[in-house]
């Protein structure tokens, strides 16, 4: 070995690792996940029977035949290590293969939780020095997803893109195909580094809550991540509140649409087994969720903002534009988008998604009347 390749072949090996975009793991999340999963409804209170009842209703609600098709468990479940350091899970789950046998019985998959630090955030175990047993166990489990949460006060960038690498090269040897979905909140910028670290998703915020304020901030503040998001490879703004009961039908409808603009994942947070049939229709509106699903994998972003009224565009692989018309006050107030603003010239063809129903051809710009706190959803092509 001459020289210089002396000196370039560490810099060439750490490149590909940190900073050269990673193709999709394993093909996996070429559109964004979309599931279910136990945290922001039951926290600690999830166990087997729930998990099973939730898959349940996920086929029956039809939401499975809407694309949800992932079933994650998040953290409580784990219980002790065995002598030879095997994680078991605890009393409320009595067997995890039998369970995943259960999930793929019904056509979904079975996703599970762990940390990098020696217990999660909710004081269960970790994976901390366990890392390749942990994910042998989750693959003869079956399991197909897994969240992988920092719970720790801080940690370096180094120290995170470690823990990360470790569980990706960890997966990677099992030979199943499992997605891996970062939660570390946004810090050092994970859209950056997210891919060289074998993340399919990372966490780009704090914990939501089902509250209006709280999903706005986080919401509208993904404006600028766009360039981050291509196909095997998302932002994650958190999981839905959707059905939860903290905001009403005009919030929710913000919510879902705003997710589907940023091509978020869609991993419903809520009871499947008690929804009302406007939590159904707002889950399974499927011109929606061909909005976050659309094969061309971009995120959407805003385009004008006048205080509260913002007007969002998401472009679509068949080069029509979903704009999103958001009123984030208090009382209903005309929004207007201008073609230019979104690069249609002439005429166009306005299609309103929630109510899918064509609203004609329309020329220069479209306005409509948006509710408080609400949203016009539109799908905008050049004629
Ligand atoms: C963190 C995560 C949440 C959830 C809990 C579980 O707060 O951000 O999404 O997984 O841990 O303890």
């Amino acid at each position: 070995m001459n020289r210089k390749t002396r000196i370039f072949l560490p810099v060439i090996a750490c490149c590909l690792l940190f900073c050269a975009p990673a193709p999709a793991q394993n093909n996996l999340a070429l559109t964004p996940p979309m599931g279910w999963n136990s945290w922001n409804h039951f926290a600690e209170r999830i166990d087997d029977k729930t998990v099973r009842a939730q898959a349940d209703a996920l086929v029956s609600s039809g939401l499975k035949d809407a694309g949800y098709v992932y079933v994650n468990i998040d953290d409580t479940w784990e219980g002790q290590r065995d002598a030879s350091g095997i994680i078991h899970p605890n009393e409320k789950f009595p067997d995890m293969k039998t369970l995943a046998d259960y999930v793929h019985g019904k056509g979904l998959k079975l996703g599970i939780y762990s940390s990098p630090a020696a217990k999660t955030c909710a004081g269960y175990e970790g994976s901390l020095g366990h890392e390749e047993q942990d994910a042998q166990t989750y693959a003869q489990w079956g399991i197909d997803y897994l969240k992988y949460d920092w719970c720790q006060p801080t940690g370096s960038l180094e120290e995170m893109k470690t823990a990360y690498t470790k569980m990706h090269e960890a997966l990677k040897k099992t030979g199943r195909p499992i997605v891996l979905s970062l939660c570390e909140y946004g810090w050092h910028k994970v859209w950056e580094w997210g891919p060289a670290v074998g993340g399919n998703l990372w966490r780009t915020t704090g914990d939501i809550s089902d509250q209006y304020r709280v999903m706005a901030e986080i919401g509208f503040n993904q404006n600028g991540l766009e360039k981050f998001a291509s196909p095997g490879h998302w932002n994650d703004p958190d999981m839905l509140e959707v059905g939860n009961g903290g905001m009403n039908e005009d919030e929710y409808r913000t919510h879902m649409s705003l997710w589907a603009m940023l091509a978020a994942p869609l991993i419903a947070g809520n009871d499947l087994t008690k929804m009302t049939p406007y939590t159904v229709e707002m889950l399974t509106n499927r011109e929606v969720i061909a909005v976050d699903q659309d094969r061309l994998g971009k995120q959407g972003f805003r385009v004008a903002q006048e205080g509260p009224f913002e007007v969002w565009m998401k472009p679509m692989a068949d080069g029509s534009k979903v704009v999103g018309l958001f009123n984030r006050q208090r009382t209903i107030e005309s929004i207007t988008v201008d073609f230019s603003q979104i690069g249609i010239k002439g005429q166009a063809l306005v299609r309103e998604l929630w109510l899918k129903k064509d609203l004609g051809t329309y020329t220069s710009n479209f306005s409509a009347y948006v509710p408080a706190h609400g949203v016009v959803l539109v799908r905008i092509k050049e004629r």
